[in-house]
């Protein structure tokens, strides 16, 4: 007798069978250097201003740090297994930057080098193609001592960085993103202080960081291109559909402001070369000195957009990061263990959003995925996150869709290889399609992992049959 949960686990699995993708469309996974690296001070790496944040009392839900988290500096092997087993053609990773220039700028860690070569080495000889990140948020302390993303200089630092890593790597890595998510990195850290540096500074203080990432961004895509002249060069942006709550017009206006602050402030800048003029009006005396040079420098072209979505965004008049004024609303519905709710359509209402918009040559869904609860191994030996599970094939459903009407959607990667460190929130709200016990460092690939590495793997190997997963 099959119970309702295996019926359920059958059918979930011959819907997953059933999406069909465009001829070499890239499956990978996503993850961050501060988030599943740990070894802080390993081999002369340089402190980071998360390294620093973590350490400030009552920031961090868990009081817990990247100190360890995967121990992916020792088990990078392991990882990459992972990633093997599960039939992924592409890794999405970040290096940390003070890994490689301990003070941010000056002289580079030839170690931190050595560590990532073994990495990429390895990922090449597993048929895995290395997407690098050049900055997911871990900033080298030094710099923020010198003001960090307020000091206009930390763009031409970036610059410098990106050179370094281009030189070493560049004959391996043909995929290159400057930035991860500008809007969260300088928003979350400077205006509301949730997220290193922890600054609570408001709306002047997100923008003034965000015009210098772009900058660093700018400055960064040239410096990549000379030294990777077959180097696919692109950003990665975290977007969401914004909804006004009601059709109350200042609600109509706040989801204005917000979509303007969150999506059209940095896809405006990099793909028409200048700011909306809606946002500039807005921001008046908040903005930081913007050069003649500035608004061509970042929009340098791009040769894809990466984009990250977990949920679309549905807005009040409120009273948040002024001007801005906004509210966020809950709608009534399901919210995963970090509250964002799930909404599957989101992923195709931002693929058309982005494509009608803006058309970037190509897309790619940088980052897509769910938290839950920290899971447990169970006796059987697997680990059944079935709400994650259901997640992916219904998101995945609506990035084939997209595909389907014509967006050039190139690849999707699952937010996250394995569970970590989940910046403010800890180890409390885990994310990965593999889980960990931090206790042992053990990997066990979810449920939700063996699913997504089928859909995978049936995009290379039609037709696309039910492996009958974990049973
Ligand atoms: C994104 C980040 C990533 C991770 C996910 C859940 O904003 O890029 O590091 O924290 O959210």
């Amino acid at each position: 007798m099959t119970s309702n949960i295996d019926n359920t686990r059958k059918v979930l699995e011959a819907r997953a069978s059933g999406l069909v993708f465009p001829k070499g469309f890239v499956f990978g996974a996503a993850t961050s250097a501060y988030q599943i690296e740990g070894a802080p001070a390993a081999d002369g790496k340089g402190e980071s201003i998360w390294d620093r944040f973590c350490k400030v009392p009552g920031v961090i839900t868990d009081a817990t740090s990247g100190d360890i988290a995967c121990d992916h500096y020792h088990r990078w092997g392991e990882d990459i297994a992972v990633l093997k087993a599960m039939g992924l053609g592409a890794y999405r990773f970040s290096f940390a930057w003070a890994r490689l220039i301990p003070d941010g700028t000056g002289a580079a860690n030839q170690k931190g080098i050595a560590f990532y070569d073994r990495l990429i080495d390895d990922l090449l000889t597993a048929g895995i193609e290395p997407y690098a990140t050049l900055y997911h948020w871990d900033l080298p302390q030094v710099l923020q001592e010198r003001g960090g993303w307020y000091n206009r200089e930390t763009a031409q630092h970036f610059a410098e960085y990106a050179a370094v890593a281009t030189r070493a790597f560049g004959d391996r890595v043909k995929k290159w993103t400057t930035l991860n998510e500008p809007w969260t990195f300088c928003w979350s850290g400077h205006a509301s202080g949730e997220d290193a540096p922890g600054l609570n500074d408001g709306t002047k203080g997100g923008v003034t960081a965000s015009h210098h990432a772009l900058l660093a961004h700018g400055l960064a895509v040239p410096v990549i291109r000379t030294e990777v002249p077959d180097a696919a060069v692109g950003i990665v942006f975290d977007l969401n559909v914004t909804e006004p709550a009601t059709a109350d017009p200042r609600d109509v206006a706040a989801a204005k402001r917000f979509d303007g602050a969150q999506n059209r402030w940095f896809l405006d800048a990099v793909f028409k070369g200048s700011y909306p003029q809606d946002m500039l009006d807005l921001y008046g005396d908040l903005l930081p000195p913007i050069h003649p040079q500035d608004n061509a420098i970042i929009a340098a072209p791009v040769d894809y957009l990466g984009v990250n979505i977990y949920r679309r965004s549905v807005m009040a008049e409120g009273t948040e990061l002024a001007p801005l004024n906004f509210q966020r609303i809950q709608p009534e519905g399901t919210y995963s263990e970090v509250n964002y709710e799930i909404w599957p359509r989101c992923i195709y209402d931002i693929l058309h959003y982005v494509h009608e918009n803006y058309a970037p040559k190509e897309i790619y869904i940088s980052e897509n995925g769910v938290a839950t609860a920290p899971e447990t191994v169970s006796a059987d030996g697997h680990v059944w996150d079935d709400l994650r599970a259901i997640y992916y094939v219904d998101h995945l459903e609506q990035v084939a869709k997209a595909a389907g009407e014509g967006v050039p959607v190139k690849g999707y990667f699952a937010w996250t290889l394995t569970d970590n460190f989940e910046w403010a929130y800890g180890y409390t709200t885990p994310f990965g399609i593999t889980h960990i016990d931090f206790e042992t460092q053990v990997r066990t690939i979810k449920y939700s992992g063996k699913i997504y590495g089928q859909i995978a793997s049936q995009s290379h190997s039609e037709p696309a049959r039910s492996a009958g997963l974990g049973r």
